[in-house]
């Protein structure tokens, strides 16, 4: 049984009770209502919105409907987020071969990320914990890494899946992103806990949400948008806990510059003016 067959085996939690958790466990955010439309007469976007609103559970709604502070609508050939009361980066949606998130825009080999997950020797593979919208996980695995990444959010893995489909059928990215880029829906505390041993990655990453500073509420946009959906992760310390017990050579944590270390003393780091990777050498690595 491949890797992936075994983390895919997880059973994924539902969108219900994803939503549930933000808003009790965030008592800043409230409830969110999510709706599915098809924003085009095009019968496969119809089909897609249709299918997509059983698997999640949603509403299927009209693409002006008035009643849900988010939707998840299908245009011509992405699915995408609309924050229907937020001003600003909308919609969202993940595209890995163009724009600001496009692969072109990633190539940086010797960047804070590949030190950190230690490209000096070799291609680690790794499990990445908190996927996101995909830009870490994706920079890794076109890199050549052996990527498995987890997301516990129905919806962001909903635009992950999607923007991978459209990578696949992209020809000069999908030749050099081949197969290593694995989507998985589930609590990566489930996959950590059911690893089998042979199957621990060598490096897990970790880019958990946390409480934004005062000032820092003009934060990018684009993780506005992500706290607003899946709130903070009061849970990080516990997988930074199991991941330092499954991973064979390293856990590496992201954090913003000056924010406190997630566990104390990481073996090393690496930072620039914004962003800071904390390094945790695990097992017979350390050192
Ligand atoms: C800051 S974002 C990660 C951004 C990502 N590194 C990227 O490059 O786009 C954190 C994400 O981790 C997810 N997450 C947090 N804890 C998780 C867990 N235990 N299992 C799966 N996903 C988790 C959250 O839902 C959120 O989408």
């Amino acid at each position: 049984m491949q890797p992936e067959e075994r983390w895919q085996s997880v059973a994924p939690d539902s969108t219900k009770s994803i939503v549930e958790a933000q808003s009790s466990s965030n008592a800043q955010f409230r409830p969110l209502h999510i709706g599915v439309c098809a924003d085009s007469s095009d019968k496969g976007c119809r089909r897609r919105a249709t299918e997509l609103a059983g698997r999640l559970g949603l509403s299927l709604v009209d693409a002006d409907d008035g009643q849900h502070g988010i939707l998840l609508a299908f245009v011509e050939d992405r699915l995408e987020l609309r924050l229907c009361e937020c001003r600003g980066p909308n919609p969202l949606f993940v595209d890995f071969a163009n724009g600001p998130l496009g692969y072109a825009s990633r190539i940086n080999r010797f960047g804070m990320l590949f030190q950190a997950v230690g490209f000096r020797s070799g291609r680690p593979r790794v499990l990445d914990v908190t996927a996101g919208m995909g830009h870490d996980a994706f920079r890794l695995a076109y890199h050549g890494c052996e990527v498995n990444a987890v997301e516990r959010s129905s919806i962001l893995h909903a635009l992950l899946e999607d923007g991978l489909a459209r990578a696949a059928s992209n020809p000069e990215l999908h030749a050099q992103l081949g197969d290593r880029l694995h989507l998985i829906h589930a609590d990566a505390r489930d996959v950590l806990r059911e690893l089998a041993p042979d199957a621990a990655p060598d490096v897990i990453y970790l880019d958990p949400m946390f409480p934004p500073k005062k000032k820092s509420a003009l934060a990018k946009a684009e993780m506005r948008i992500l706290r607003q959906l899946v709130g903070d992760d009061p849970d990080a310390g516990e997988l930074f806990a199991m991941a330092m017990n499954v991973a064979r050579k390293r856990v590496v944590v992201k954090r913003h510059r000056h924010a406190a270390a997630l566990a104390p003393s990481p073996t090393h780091s690496h930072g620039d003016k914004t962003t800071r990777f904390d390094v945790y050498m695990t097992g017979t690595n350390r050192g």
